[in-house]
């Protein structure tokens, strides 16, 4: 029996034309592909027609996913579990390899890099990310909010460009009034703030403000909006967000 290999493919931030070259050839070889309902319907005009069985699980099913991926691929399917942006961040590739690790023998695993939604937000906005940064989630479901706080402590004072992820976690809008209120004790209101919502997707929104005015659009960040929190050097100009690098003009 030929051996199977799971692959885990980045998808991008939602567009088919932001997947990498190598992620589409993984899902056309593939015999199988199993993901979370919307990234699969993201990506199913790539497929082969009547080539992959096409597995759609739920949100919260993570460690389901990989089990079944990883026992398909020891019964000699090549299999991809799709994960959207870069599975690598806030993605799959981690549980898939613990859960891979557990089986013995496990099966050789390949992970695909994406698109992550900070590099496209980043280049939607400008060129926000060009000097250190971090990023955060908001999400309080798998981390404790206590974590998220000092984190944020940590990155705004050390004046870190601050990327956040989940702003909106479980649909709770109060996680980024109370990030707000963290990042402000460290940084001006005037400091840079930019927000994308469903970056490099047909409907992308994108909002120009300060940490002052980012009061105003909390309301309208949803589970895929992501914000960019420029540091002290960050500024707008001409609709476009810039952190100079140090480059004398
Ligand atoms: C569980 S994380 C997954 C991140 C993904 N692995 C990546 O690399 O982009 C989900 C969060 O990513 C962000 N996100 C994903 N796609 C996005 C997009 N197209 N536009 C803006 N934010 C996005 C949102 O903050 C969302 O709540």
């Amino acid at each position: 029996m030929k051996s199977g290999k799971v692959y885990v493919v980045g998808t991008g931030p939602g567009a088919v034309d932001l997947l990498t070259i190598r992620a589409v050839e993984a899902l056309k070889k593939c015999e199988m592909v199993i993901g979370y309902h919307l990234y699969v319907n993201q990506i199913i005009d790539l497929l082969v027609e009547d080539k992959q069985e096409v597995v759609y699980s739920a949100m919260g099913r993570e460690v389901e996913r990989c089990r079944q991926a990883v026992d398909e691929a020891a019964r000699g399917k090549d299999v991809a579990l799709v994960s959207g942006g870069d599975p690598g961040i806030y993605g799959m590739a981690g549980i898939l390899l613990q859960v891979a690790q557990e089986k013995n023998p496990s099966p050789a695993v390949e992970i695909i890099s994406g698109v992550t939604a900070a590099s496209e937000a980043a280049a939607v906005l400008g060129a926000p990310l060009t000097h250190d940064f971090s990023i955060i989630s908001l999400s309080d479901l798998l981390t404790p909010w206590e974590v998220i706080e000092k984190r944020l402590r940590a990155a705004a004072e050390a004046d870190f460009v601050i990327v956040i992820y989940n702003p909106r976690s479980h649909g709770r809008s109060d996680l980024l009034y109370r990030a707000r209120e963290i990042i402000m004790g460290y940084r001006s209101p005037e400091n840079a703030v930019g927000m994308v919502r469903r970056a490099g997707r047909e409907d992308q929104q994108h909002w120009q403000t300060n940490l002052e005015g980012l009061e105003q659009l909390i309301e309208q960040a949803d589970m895929a909006t992501i914000l960019i929190i420029g540091n002290s050097k960050t500024y707008w100009q001409q609709g476009r967000m810039i952190t100079p690098r140090g480059y004398e003009l």
